[in-house]
């Protein structure tokens, strides 16, 4: 059933008030086929969980909530599982599954809000993992003829918080499902250092997948505001990647500060500790703000108009290059 006038509030997880001047879900591809076929050219707006997303206006157009299901075996042997998953499949209930049947590859993405089918939209990453780490295919509905197209890994094109869906293909698909190539006799990655000390105060020296899971969410609840209490849509801005003469540059002021190796001998810095160098952690503007406990998550209090956290981001953006020379980039979708 189409609403009119829809709060798209309850939709998106930084608790945003905006309209929708159309709204539906749908539950399978037939009823995704009718209402793209019916909606008479209008702008088209997929939605996931709404947990990367920030919106700063009304949606004068069809917004269509994803709720495919799904979850089969599509092929296994003694190690390996492909397994695939309706993309309106809710991302960590989709992981805990997967752990419970003992198949393992996505146990350190554990507790990342949102779908199955965003997942690869920015090849969602963390705790030393990311979606193309494990990704085996998808299929998609493709918006100007209605044709389901399947999409290996190349095509895909991931990056670091990227794939061919946000920049070539942005706005032509909708994913459907997604399939994972998963172990039956999973490697165990502890290798990023919160998860080791996590484990070590947990008392595990051998961790199962299960201990992994447990442990990164243990993690994540630490600093990461839940979305259910405090509006939020996780980093607002990706870490930036810079020539390694930039990052020398603050390591000669800050040998302190955190800098990992990137691809063609570039660094990644840690967004989160620019902005927290630059006196932004914790700062709260009327019913908005910058966390307290993770610099690089905005947050709303309640009532915050997502105008407020977009002009709150570009202060940030623009303080962050006068005191570093670093330009940050939003990871969140502006809408
Ligand atoms: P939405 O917000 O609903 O959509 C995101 C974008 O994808 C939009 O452009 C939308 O149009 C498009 N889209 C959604 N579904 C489809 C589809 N089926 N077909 C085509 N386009 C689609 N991300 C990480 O990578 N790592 C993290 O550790 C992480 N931690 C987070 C922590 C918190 C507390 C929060 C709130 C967010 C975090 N995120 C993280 C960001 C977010 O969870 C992911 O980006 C997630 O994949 C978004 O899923 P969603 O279903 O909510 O997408
Ligand atoms: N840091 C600070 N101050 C802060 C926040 C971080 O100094 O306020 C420092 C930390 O001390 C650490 C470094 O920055 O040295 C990195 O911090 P952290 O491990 O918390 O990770 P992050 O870089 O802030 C990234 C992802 C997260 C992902 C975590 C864990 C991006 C943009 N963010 O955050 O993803 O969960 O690593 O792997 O890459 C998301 O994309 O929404 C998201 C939450």
């Amino acid at each position: 059933m189409i609403k009119e006038n829809q709060d798209l509030q309850p939709f998106n997880t930084f608790g945003i008030s905006v309209k929708a001047d159309l709204f539906s879900s749908f539950d399978s591809v037939e009823t995704l086929d009718r209402l793209i076929k019916n909606s008479n050219g209008l702008p088209l707006l997929i939605l996931g969980g709404g947990s990367n997303v920030l919106f700063t206006r009304d949606y004068h157009g069809l917004v269509l909530k994803n709720e495919i299901k799904g979850f089969d075996i599509i092929s296994e042997n003694n190690d390996a599982v492909i397994v695939r998953a309706g993309a309106g499949e809710i991302w960590h209930e989709f992981v805990l599954k997967c752990i419970d049947k003992g198949f393992g590859g996505i146990e350190n993405l554990s507790l990342i809000p949102g779908s199955v089918g965003a997942s690869p939209m920015q090849n969602i990453g963390a705790y030393g993992v990311e979606i193309k780490d494990v990704f085996h295919s998808l299929s998609a509905y493709h918006l100007a003829t209605g044709e389901i197209h399947t999409f290996d890994k190349s095509q895909c094109e991931f990056g670091y918080r990227e794939s061919v869906f946000k920049r070539k293909l942005k706005g032509q698909y909708v994913i459907i499902d997604v399939s994972f190539d998963l172990s039956k006799n999973p490697k165990i990655n502890s290798s990023y250092g919160a998860i080791e000390n996590e484990l070590k105060a947990m008392g595990i020296s051998s961790p199962s997948i299960k201990d992994i899971s447990n442990a990164v969410i243990a993690i994540r609840s630490s600093k990461l505001p839940d979305p259910n209490k405090v509006g939020n849509a996780g980093s607002f801005f990706k870490n930036p990647v810079v020539e390694k003469e930039v990052a020398d540059s603050i390591l000669k002021d800050y040998p302190n500060a955190p800098v990992y190796p990137a691809d063609n001998g570039k660094r990644k810095l840690a967004a989160g500790w620019l902005i927290e160098q630059a006196g932004w952690k914790g700062k709260t503007l009327e019913n908005y703000g910058v966390h307290k406990l993770q610099a690089l998550v905005l947050v709303n209090y309640g009532g915050a108009t997502g105008h407020e956290v977009l002009d709150l981001s570009t202060s940030i953006i623009a303080d962050i290059k006068s005191k570093f020379g670093v330009e940050l980039e939003r990871e969140v979708n502006i809408l």
